[in-house]
C-alpha cells in the first residue's frame, strides 16, 4: 500500500501544488511580449535544462505552460518570456514588480545539448519560439569549444517583434557563431533580410553528418526547415522540434496533451523529427 511518506515529489498531489515566486523584473521585449524574472518566495532555486518548461500560475485567472527562458548556468531568478495571446498570457505580460504567482516544474524533456557536444550544432527559432531556444544559446556559449560550428538563424514577423535585441546584436558580433536574423516585413529602419528562415539556410555551413539541429517556431516552419535540413543530409534523428500542444496536469496524468502515444508535457515537448514528422503531417490534415 502507498502511504503519503512514500509520495515522490513527481507524483500527484505535491506535483500539482505551485510555489510561490515573486516578480523581480520585468523588461518589454515588444508591443505584446515581455520577459520576467522571478525570485521564489522560499528561497529555493529552480534547476533547469534547456527546453524545459513550468505552469505558470496568476492567481484567480489561470495556469498554462511556459518554457524557461533563462540562463541554465544561473537558475537563481527563473526567466520566462511570454506573449500575450489569450486570458493568462495577458495576464502574465500585465503583471507588475512585487506581484506573487504559483509556479510548478519544470517539466518535460528538454533539448539534447549533450549530444551536441563536438558536432556542428544548427538552431533555427521563429517568433516566440527563441524563448525556449535562449537557454541552448546561453548554454552552448558558456562552453563554447565543446561544440563545433554554431549556427543561430532566427526568423519574426517585423523588426519589431525581434526577442533578445541586444544578444542577437552580441551574437551576430562573434567570430565564433553564426547568426542571421530575418523579418517577414521590412520597415524603415530595417536594413537586414527580408524573408523566411528557409531562405537563409544556404548561407550557414556545416557538417550534414555531424550536425545536430534544434529547431521551435510555427510547426510549417519547423517542417520546411527540418525537411531543407533532410536535403541537406541531416538524419531525421538528429533533427530536434519542439512540438507544443495545451496542457493541464503536466506531469502524465490527464491525458490533455496526448498526441499519438506520447504526452507532451512529459515524453516532449522536444521530440526528434524522425518521431513526430508523421503525425505532424496528419494533423495538418
Ligand atoms: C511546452 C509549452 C511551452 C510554451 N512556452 C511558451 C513561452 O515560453 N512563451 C509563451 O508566450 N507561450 C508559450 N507557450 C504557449 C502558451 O502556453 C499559450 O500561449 C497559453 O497557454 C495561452 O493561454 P491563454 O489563456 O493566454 O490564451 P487562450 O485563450 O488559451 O488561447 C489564446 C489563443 O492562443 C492559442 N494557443 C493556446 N495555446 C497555444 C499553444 N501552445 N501554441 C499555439 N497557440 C496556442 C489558442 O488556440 C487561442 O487561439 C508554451 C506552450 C507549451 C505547450
Ligand atoms: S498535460 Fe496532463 S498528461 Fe500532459
Amino acid at each position: 500500500m502507498v502511504t503519503i511518506a512514500d509520495t515522490k515529489v513527481t507524483d500527484p498531489p505535491e506535483a500539482m501544488l505551485p510555489r510561490p515566486f515573486r516578480v523581480t523584473s520585468l523588461h518589454a521585449e515588444t508591443e505584446d511580449t515581455v520577459t520576467l524574472e522571478l525570485e521564489p518566495e522560499d528561497g529555493n532555486s529552480l534547476s533547469f535544462h534547456p527546453g524545459q518548461f513550468t505552469m505558470f500560475y496568476v492567481f484567480g485567472i489561470g495556469e498554462v505552460p511556459i518554457s524557461i527562458s533563462g540562463d541554465p548556468h544561473h537558475p537563481k531568478n527563473l526567466v520566462h518570456t511570454v506573449r500575450s495571446v489569450g486570458a493568462v498570457t495577458e495576464a502574465i505580460v500585465g503583471l507588475g514588480v512585487g506581484d506573487s504567482v504559483g509556479i510548478r516544474g519544470p517539466y518535460g524533456v528538454g533539448w539534447p545539448v549533450g549530444e551536441a557536444e563536438g558536432k556542428d550544432l544548427v538552431v533555427v527559432a521563429g517568433g516566440i519560439g527563441l524563448a525556449p531556444l535562449r537557454p541552448v544559446v546561453l548554454d552552448v556559449l558558456a562552453r563554447r569549444d565543446r561544440f563545433g560550428g554554431v549556427s543561430i538563424i532566427y526568423g519574426a514577423r517585423s523588426p519589431g517583434d525581434l526577442l533578445f535585441e541586444d544578444e542577437l546584436r552580441s551574437w551576430r558580433s562573434r567570430f565564433d557563431v553564426e547568426t542571421e536574423v530575418t523579418v517577414d516585413r521590412s520597415a524603415d529602419d530595417w536594413f537586414g533580410d527580408v524573408g523566411v528562415v528557409t531562405g537563409l539556410l544556404p548561407r550557414i555551413s556545416f557538417d550534414p553528418a555531424n550536425t545536430v539541429a534544434m529547431l521551435c517556431g510555427p510547426e510549417i516552419m519547423m517542417k520546411v526547415v527540418a525537411n531543407e535540413m533532410a536535403t541537406r543530409g541531416v538524419g531525421a534523428e538528429r533533427l530536434y522540434v519542439s512540438v507544443e500542444r495545451n496542457m493541464k496536469c503536466a506531469i502524465g496524468f490527464c491525458g490533455h496533451c496526448q498526441f499519438g502515444q506520447d504526452f507532451m508535457c512529459r515524453d516532449g515537448p522536444v521530440l526528434p523529427y524522425a518521431r513526430i514528422a508523421e503525425r505532424l503531417r496528419v494533423s495538418e490534415l
